[in-house]
């Protein structure tokens, strides 16, 4: 053997190990979840994610507090409105949960970054997240109304909106609305390859937004479909998002890949409610050891091409990386 070209084994020293680290994280690309219910006075456990918390509109900006305490300076807010019609009215509403919470927030702390995910299913009291005909979303209809969600959000001072409801041409309508508002600087986060999943079980328990009847497969992406993923975030770059989704995640690592390598826009993936629940459960059975399944999971996101993650665990794994567990 020619010794000349024998590899040498980098990785048995730790300084080296760390050194030529082909991926890196920062907590700068984290986004924690908030959720604010307007029912609520201080927080309760949400059971079905455990170690989460519903926040009153009374405790939501010691929410925001804690993440910038555990170096976590992003939020995405879902509400839970006292009222839900047909309309989902709630969500465009300008004393709204979300609104009246990014208020807050930002009167507290004015450099945490909020985004606001835009979608009708937690204010409508079919649970859909478009306008019903029938028992079918009416997409066109709906909108309007998600335009003027993401508006209201956006007057109220939210830095970012993600709508979520997967609706052909939202972004567009989106885009439009604020544009002709003077708000032109917020961008849009496109929930783009967001599929239908059985891994947003926890959330929906969590959010009351399970459909009341029927699924979101006339809406949400079939998981048999690579190539649509593409397409889905073709027509959204085509639209004016400014950055792209894929979500789930774990289960999703390959359209993640594919979508980092085909598109030049900054690229998010949504660790969901479910996998958050699995790892929890598998933890709290004593079948693995949560912190590194943690670690191990959220640096698989980033290595299949992700720049920032939306997780559960964004608090624990911000203080990951300062311990230099992982980064
Ligand atoms: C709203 C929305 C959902 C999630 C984010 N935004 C639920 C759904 O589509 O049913 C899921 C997030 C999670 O599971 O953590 N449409």
């Amino acid at each position: 053997m020619d010794m000349l070209h024998r590899p040498r084994r980098l990785r048995k020293n730790d300084a080296v190990r760390r050194m030529c680290r082909e991926t890196r994280l920062s907590p700068d690309s984290l986004i924690y979840p908030i959720f604010v219910d307007e029912t609520l006075k201080g927080r309760r456990p949400i059971e079905s994610l455990p170690g989460q918390f519903h926040y009153g509109l009374d405790a939501v900006a010691e929410a925001a507090a804690q993440c910038l305490e555990a170096g976590v300076g992003r939020c995405i807010l879902f509400g839970l409105p006292a009222r839900k019609d047909a309309e989902g009215s709630s969500a465009w509403a300008d004393h709204g949960v979300v609104q009246e919470a990014i208020r807050t927030i930002k009167a507290a702390y004015p450099d945490f970054y909020v985004i606001t995910d835009v979608c009708l299913c937690e204010y409508t009291d079919h649970g859909h997240c478009g306008l019903l005909r029938g028992q079918e979303v009416d997409n066109d209809p709906t909108l309007t109304i998600l335009a003027q969600t993401a508006l209201s959000h956006a007057q109220a001072g939210a830095d970012m909106v993600a709508p979520s409801d997967m609706m052909d041409g939202r972004v567009g309508a989106i885009r439009g609305v604020l544009d002709r508002h003077g708000l032109q600087e917020v961008p849009i986060l496109a929930y783009s390859a967001k599929y239908a999943s059985a891994f947003y079980g926890p959330f929906r328990t969590a959010a009351g937004s399970a459909p009341a009847f029927g699924d979101r497969r006339g809406y949400q992406m079939d998981p048999h479909n690579r190539r649509e993923a593409l397409r889905e975030c073709a027509l959204d770059i085509e639209e004016g998002a400014d950055l792209l989704m894929v979500k789930p995640a774990l289960a999703y690592l390959d359209i993640i890949r594919e979508c980092a390598n085909s598109f030049a826009l900054p690229l998010c993936a949504y660790s969901v409610s479910g996998e958050y629940a699995m790892m929890k459960a598998a933890a709290s059975a004593g079948l693995v050891d949560e912190h590194r399944i943690m670690c191990e999971s959220a640096l698989s996101v980033f290595r299949a091409g992700a720049g920032m993650l939306i997780t559960y665990y964004a608090k624990e794994l911000a203080q990951a990386m300062k311990r230099g567990d992982i980064g």
